[in-house]
C-alpha cells in the first residue's frame, strides 16, 4: 500500500471509495468524481488530500486536510484544520486510517496549525472510535454530531480541559 498526495486523476477511484461507503449505508454526502475533485482534491481552502493506494492501484480510501476559513459552514475556528476520512469499507480496520494520519499530521506541522477539528456523526461508532484512537477529543455537540479536537504538541497555548465534555 501506498499513501501518496491525491490528484485529479484519482477522481474517480476516490468516487468508487465513496460510493461503497454510501452503499454500505456509511455516508450521506455526494459521493460523485467531480464531488471528490471539488471537496476533497482541490478545494480552495485545502492543505492536503491523501489517498491510500494498493499494489494493484486501487484507491482504498482517502483522507482531507482543509484549512478552516472565516464563516466556515461547520462553525470551526478559522485558522484550525478541518479533517475527513473515508475508508472502504472493505479495507477498513486494517491500518490505512493510521497511515494516513501520519501523512496528514506532517502537512499539519508544515501549514503551521495548532489544532485539528473532526466534526463526527453522533451515531458514527467506528469514526468517533478512529478519531478518539488517533488523539481526538471531544470539545463540543452539536444536533446529531460530535465535535473531537486535535492539538499538535508543542503549540503555543495548551489544551483547555474545560472545554472538553
Ligand atoms: C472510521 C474509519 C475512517 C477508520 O479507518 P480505518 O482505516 O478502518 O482505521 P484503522 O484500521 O487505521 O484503525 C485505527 C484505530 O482506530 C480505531 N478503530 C477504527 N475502526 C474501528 C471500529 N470499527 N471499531 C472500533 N475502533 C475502531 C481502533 O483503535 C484502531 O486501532 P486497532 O485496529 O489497532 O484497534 C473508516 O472505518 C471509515 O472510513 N469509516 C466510514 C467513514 C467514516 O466514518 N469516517 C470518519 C468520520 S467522518
Amino acid at each position: 500500500m501506498d499513501i501518496r498526495p491525491a490528484t485529479a486523476d484519482d477522481a474517480i477511484g476516490m468516487s468508487v471509495v465513496l460510493r461503497s461507503l454510501t452503499a454500505a449505508g456509511l455516508r450521506t454526502r455526494p459521493d460523485s468524481p467531480e464531488f471528490a475533485l471539488q471537496n476533497y482534491i482541490a478545494p480552495a481552502d485545502g492543505i492536503l488530500c491523501s489517498v491510500a493506494e494498493s499494489e494493484a492501484g486501487a484507491i482504498l480510501g482517502l483522507q482531507s486536510l482543509k484549512r478552516a476559513s472565516p464563516g466556515n459552514p461547520y462553525g470551526v475556528t478559522p485558522g484550525w484544520g478541518i479533517i475527513g476520512t473515508h475508508i472502504s469499507p472493505d479495507a477498513a480496520r486494517q491500518g490505512i486510517g493510521k497511515a494516513l494520519f501520519v501523512a496528514t499530521l506532517d502537512a499539519v506541522r508544515d501549514a503551521g496549525l495548532t489544532d485539528i477539528d473532526a466534526t463526527i456523526g453522533a451515531d458514527n461508532a467506528q469514526g468517533l472510535a478512529y478519531y478518539e484512537a488517533m488523539g481526538f477529543r471531544t470539545y463540543r455537540r452539536m444536533e446529531g454530531a460530535v465535535c473531537k479536537r486535535f492539538t499538535l504538541s508543542g503549540a503555543s497555548h495548551e489544551r483547555s480541559v474545560s472545554q472538553e465534555s
